[in-house]
């Protein structure tokens, strides 16, 4: 495991797109798997930057989104989806057929995490996975609690998580789905390298439990401990509380 402490959250954000960067150069055809949320925006820019530049290119590249909320219509703008479009695949010209987005408001949800999971097989596995951290320790939607299912699954959403994702849906938890659609701890965990992005103070005290705590059900981002390349790249509020 390896833990890098950047100055703030501007200097972690760069950090990790030199990573996502280098691997895209290495090979082109890299499989991402990307989450959405306040922190990977920064990455998505720099990302898209240096797109403009001629410095990246993401026409080779494939995408799969860690989770996406049940219910909301494809062209919903408060989906993970429409999130996605607007802070990277517009910007980076990665066409619909190689970003891949669970269809919340599929008739078979079942039948849809089923295809995701077979479509992230036929790309060869996930190269590459950036995750973020919930302010309860869930990795995607994989929520705490007596277990974990390992394939892409549905979810019911912890009122927290709720809470946490209500913004988009006019501030209001109630207006937030109850469910969502998430990759599995074990479809994550199946990537070949994995880089964590946590910042800010509302971070601290869950990061030491992620990285130092026990590997528990109860806070699902301590099985990242068990990946052979983790990275968690934290800035110095989210460091905070490390000791
Ligand atoms: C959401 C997403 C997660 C994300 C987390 C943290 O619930 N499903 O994939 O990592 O929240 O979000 P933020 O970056 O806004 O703190």
């Amino acid at each position: 495991m390896r833990i890098t402490v950047c100055p703030g959250a501007t200097a972690a954000s760069a950090h990790v797109v030199r990573r996502i960067a280098a691997a895209l150069r290495r090979d082109p055809s890299l499989v991402l798997s990307l989450p959405t949320g306040r922190t990977p925006i920064e990455v998505y820019d720099g990302l898209a930057r240096l797109v403009a530049r001629g410095r990246l290119d993401f026409s080779r590249a494939v995408t799969f989104n860690l989770d996406e909320f049940v219910g909301l219509a494809l062209d919903d703008p408060r989906s993970y989806r429409a999130f996605m479009g607007r802070h990277l695949f517009d910007r980076v010209g990665l066409p619909p057929r190689r970003a891949h987005v669970l269809d919340g408001a599929a008739r078979d949800l079942a039948g849809e995490c089923a295809r995701f999971e077979r479509a992230i097989e036929a790309a060869g596995g996930i190269g590459l996975s950036l995750v973020g951290i919930g302010l309860n320790g869930h990795v995607g939607f994989n929520e705490p609690g007596p277990g974990l299912v390992a394939a892409t699954h549905r979810v019911k959403l912890t009122s927290l998580t709720r809470r946490a994702n209500a913004k988009p849906f006019g501030g209001d938890p109630r207006r937030v789905p109850h469910e969502a659609l998430t990759m599995g701890i074990g479809t994550i965990l199946g990537a070949r390298r994995i880089v964590l992005l946590a910042t800010g103070r509302s971070k601290a005290r869950v990061v030491p439990r992620a990285i130092a705590g026990p590997v528990t059900t109860w806070l699902p981002a301590s099985f990242l401990q068990l990946h052979a390349d983790v990275e968690f790249v934290l800035d110095r509020d989210a460091a905070s509380r490390l000791g």
